[in-house]
């Protein structure tokens, strides 16, 4: 079956180039980090665009499929852009991911927002700004979304997030779809929201069900077993309450490859399960064809960044490890040593010499467990040299922090040679910004 870009290691158009650089999207990445500094995020639009055609052309025999980014992955404004334009909706979680949307000029119809506790102002600002559906997570959610909507004499459009009951082999912190979930109507609250919705809740508009199983998920089978699980819950709702609910949501989860080790399946592979899920289910439950919904958001961006980083010290560890240091770290990739996660590292700029060694590369932060990659056997390295870290386009800038109050790196977008930068580095001043010395403490 055809590949698709979220099983590639490395952005598409990596290469090595006539000066024994590293290249991607035309550029050396030793001149990227020369004219931007490091550390710095790199994306490539190329692999971008690419996997979004991927995604579309998966599903081109199902034409209700619906592809939302899962912005919590990277956004802002450039990248929403971009996935705007590829005609991508997107799936949010905050006021400020709704703002960052908006604001680059997406449709706000293809906006769904979602999580466990929304604030009032949240809930406003979406109703306010458009967007097409609220998930609405939980009771409380019901309550105060129909009291604000009434408030607006406006009608809101929403799907119930529900706990499917689907365990997948995966991080647990990353795992959302199992019965012991701090997300969603339990399958046996589902009847009671529904017949709020109906009788009391007037100022809200029901029109499916929303469901998210895990993250880097590998196994495709999880996927049926949801869509099959959504489909009986739209019949069994027909049945009960004569609803007819047009729309399942099955979330994101898609897997991508960060080590050798990891195969993940392409979207061509997914689409043919969940094409031929929904097809199966249809018939098995006697229901219309249901709209779909995929929140995808790792699977779209993670092999479309890299990090750039400077080499500086190293330690050799008498009789043990030797580490080398990079300028940054765990407060620009938690992910590490947050959920162990392993990346590939190359160096970037051409090695004149053809030794090897095993290296620890630790980052910069005043704390033991920042280590960014255990183990890695790299050419001999030298200060000064670019380190390449893979895969980092998803869950890293948007986890990062000001960890040891140093500012967040850069980003730039590569492609056909061109670098332009999407993210300013912060500055000193940036870190003090929000600051305020109470006039007594100025003397
Ligand atoms: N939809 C919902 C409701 C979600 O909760 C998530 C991710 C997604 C979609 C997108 O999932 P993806 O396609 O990206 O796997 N910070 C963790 C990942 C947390 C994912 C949370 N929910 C990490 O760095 O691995």
């Amino acid at each position: 079956m055809t590949n698709s870009a979220n099983q590639s290691q490395k952005p598409l158009t990596t290469k090595i180039n006539s000066l024994g650089n590293i290249e991607i999207g035309g550029c050396d990445l030793v001149e990227l980090a020369e004219k931007y500094g490091t550390p710095l995020y790199v994306i490539d639009e190329n692999t971008l665009r690419t996997i979004c055609k991927d995604y579309k052309k998966a599903f081109e025999k199902y034409p209700k499929t619906n592809i939302m980014y899962a912005s919590k992955a990277l956004c802002t404004s450039a990248i929403s852009a971009i996935l705007s334009q590829e005609g991508l909706g997107f799936d949010t979680v905050s006021g400020g991911e709704i703002y960052t949307i908006y604001k680059a000029g997406a449709d706000m119809n293809k906006v769904l927002f979602n999580g466990n506790n929304k604030s009032i102002d949240e809930l406003n600002l979406a109703i306010d700004l458009g967007v097409g559906r609220i998930s609405v997570d939980n009771f409380y959610e019901l309550a105060l979304l129909n009291t604000i909507a009434q408030s607006k004499n406006k009608t809101v459009d929403i799907l119930l997030r529900i706990t499917p009951g689907i365990e997948c082999h995966t991080h647990q912190y990353i795992q959302t779809g199992h019965l012991d979930s701090k997300f969603g109507f339990d399958l046996t609250q589902i009847d009671e929201a529904v017949e709020l919705i109906l009788n009391e809740y007037t100022n809200l508009k029901l029109h499916g069900l929303h469901a998210h199983i895990g993250s880097q998920i590998f196994e495709t089978s999880v996927y049926s077993d949801e869509i099959d699980i959504l489909c009986s819950e739209l019949a069994r709702l027909d049945e009960k309450f004569g609803l007819k609910l047009d729309e399942i949501n099955i979330g994101g989860g898609l897997g991508v490859k960060y080590t050798e080790e990891d195969v993940p399946p392409s979207t061509y592979e997914i689409g043919e399960v969940i094409v031929n899920a929904l097809d199966k289910a249809i018939k098995k439950y006697n229901i219309e064809a249901p709209a779909i919904f995929l929140e995808p958001g790792r699977s779209i961006i993670s092999m479309c960044g890299v990090t750039l980083y400077t080499i500086g010290s190293s330690k050799q560890v008498p009789k043990g490890k030797k580490y080398v240091s990079i300028d940054g770290g765990m407060a620009d990739n938690p992910r590490p040593s947050l959920y162990q996660a392993k990346y590939l590292a190359q160096v970037a700029n051409k090695k004149e010499t053809d030794e090897t060694e095993e290296i620890t590369i630790g980052g910069r932060f005043c704390e033991s467990g920042d280590i960014l990659i255990e183990n890695i056997t790299l050419p001999k390295l030298d200060e000064g040299d670019i380190l390449c870290v893979y895969n980092t386009g998803a869950y890293n800038y948007s986890m990062a922090s000001n960890y040891n109050r140093v500012e967040k790196p850069a980003m730039v977008l590569v492609n056909n040679g061109e670098s332009e930068v999407i993210v300013k580095r912060e500055t000193l001043d940036d870190l003090i910004r929000c600051d305020v010395i109470p006039d007594r403490l100025k003397k």
